[in-house]
């Protein structure tokens, strides 16, 4: 089986993830946005890695755009975001977002895994501080002790730097994509 691991990440966590699982793969890996018509063609199996950004999962046309040529073949997918995975909500959204850029069908096919991220607020581009600051303020609005765990969090360490990016957890992934043969 040769696998491809691609990612699309803007400050670099979702970039981390793939390299530590190409690494343990012993595989190729490519930002999703130098992917070109032929190369999935030369893969038995692709590994996707894209960042959350409200709601949205970065480089994820690698898939829709290529699904033809990937219909037929193992696709998984993994989510690097802020939000803790182990939190079923956290899923829920991000399985709602994915829904609306998936087909039902693409949906069943391709295997999911959500891994978490981090943020760097003095890193942040000017629309994403400002989309920052504008969630903190509607967050601030709110009764705190009705906020969800996230939401407090992300009031706490605001403007600092946080990384929960952890190489253990892509062990579930690996095992998954050795088993496919
Ligand atoms: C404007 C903005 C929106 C974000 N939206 C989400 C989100 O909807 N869900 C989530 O879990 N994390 C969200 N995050 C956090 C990022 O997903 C997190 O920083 C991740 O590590 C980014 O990966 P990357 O550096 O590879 O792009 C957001 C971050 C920013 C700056």
């Amino acid at each position: 089986m040769k696998y491809l691991v691609t990612y699309a990440s803007k400050y670099g966590s979702t970039k981390k993830y793939a390299q530590w699982i190409a690494e343990a793969l012993s595989c190729d890996l490519m930002d999703a946005g130098a992917v070109k018509p032929g190369t999935l063609a030369q893969y038995d199996v692709l590994i996707h890695g894209g960042g959350l950004y409200a709601g949205g999962f970065s480089g994820i046309s690698v898939i829709t755009k290529n699904y033809e040529l990937l219909s037929g073949k193992p696709v998984i997918l993994f989510s690097c975001g802020l939000a803790d995975p182990n939190d079923p909500e956290n899923i829920s959204h991000i399985e709602a977002g994915l829904a609306k850029v998936l087909t039902p069908e693409m949906q069943k096919h391709i295997k999911q895994f959500h891994l978490r991220g981090g943020i760097d607020y003095g890193r942040l581009g000017l629309t994403h501080k400002a989309m920052m600051a504008m969630l903190r303020q509607s967050m601030l609005k709110k009764d705190r002790e009705n906020l969800r765990d996230e939401d407090r969090l992300m009031l706490d360490t605001y403007g600092q730097q946080v990384d929960f990016t952890d190489r253990s957890t892509i062990t579930p992934l690996v095992e998954y994509v050795l088993q496919l043969g």
